[in-house]
């Protein structure tokens, strides 16, 4: 379980999280939400250790990971795998390469790049790969992959931690949408086969209603709702994206977001 106790986070005078307190079950995929400048980043990076929290405390099974220091933090971190919108793979290295950095923090001292990884990780890597669909592209340097396969190296990658749990800050964001699916397909799996904890920032509200098993709904830092993707209701939407009743603010995620839910509250099924 990782318990968010009344997390407060200000940057000067903003508050960007006021007293934020979901907790999250081990084993769960979470979807969270909210329109730019909601803190959704913030709230991931708080549970990593990136930002401190202003006030209140996160634990994760009991260990209050918001106190832990040197070694100790560096092991949270790397149980905590962070995926980003940029991916953030190393251009010039190749994909194998790039996915075995995920050891690195496992090892006490930096491994040179092609020398030190021993052929267990190795093998593991090309597993990694594998599940992922991206083996044919072990050897190519990452740069030359599409956004799509080199989010998939990513999560990879990040399989390499072997973490507790998976940070997502917008994965789908830069991607066309058959990779956005290829990849939330991806981030579904290892949350249902190997059970990893998924909290997944996205934009887009059908996206987390298809894929998670709860959603937060973020607005000025305050939980606008918390709870099953089939219980989100038009309002709340409204509330989530600051859609005013008389329709003043609208924008145009938004719209087609709270139009979307008018239409069909039913899930839609995950396209092939
Ligand atoms: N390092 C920082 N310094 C100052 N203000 C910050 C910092 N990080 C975040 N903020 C502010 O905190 C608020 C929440 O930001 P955050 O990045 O968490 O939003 P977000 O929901 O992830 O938005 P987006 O959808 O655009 O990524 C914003 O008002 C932002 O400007
Ligand atoms: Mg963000």
């Amino acid at each position: 379980m990782l318990e968010i106790r009344a997390v407060r986070k200000t940057f000067g005078k903003v508050d960007a999280l006021r007293s934020v307190t979901p907790g999250i079950p081990a084993g769960q995929m979470v979807g969270v939400i909210g329109r730019s400048g909601a803190g959704k980043s913030t709230l991931l990076r708080l549970i990593n250790r990136l930002a401190e929290p202003s006030s209140g405390q996160i634990a994760w099974h009991g260990e209050p990971v918001s106190e832990l220091r040197g070694r100790a933090l560096l092991r949270w971190r790397s149980r905590c795998a962070m995926i980003f919108q940029q991916f953030n793979l190393v251009p010039r290295l190749d994909v194998i390469t790039n996915v075995l950095l995920g050891r690195v923090s496992r090892h006490a001292t930096l491994p040179s790049l092609f020398k030190r990884f021993s052929e267990a990780e190795r093998a593991m890597a090309v597993l990694a790969l594998e599940r992922l669909d991206c083996s044919q592209l072990a050897l190519q340097r990452a740069e030359t992959l599409s956004g799509g396969q080199q989010q998939r190296v990513a999560i990879a990658r990040a399989m390499m931690q072997e973490p507790d749990i998976v940070l997502a800050d917008e994965p789908i964001a830069s991607l066309d949408p058959r990779s956005a699916i290829q990849v939330m397909q991806a981030l579904r799996a290892i949350n249902r086969e190997d059970g990893i904890t998924v909290i997944c920032n996205l934009h887009t509200l059908d996206t987390a209603r298809q894929y998670c098993d709860r959603i937060v709904g973020i607005a000025g830092g305050e939980v606008m709702f918390d709870g099953l993707p089939g219980e989100l209701t038009l309002d709340t939407v409204r509330r989530i994206y600051g859609v005013e009743g008389d329709g003043s603010g609208f924008d145009e995620s938004a719209t087609s977001t709270a139009a979307g839910l008018e239409r069909s509250p039913a899930r839609e099924p995950v396209a092939a």
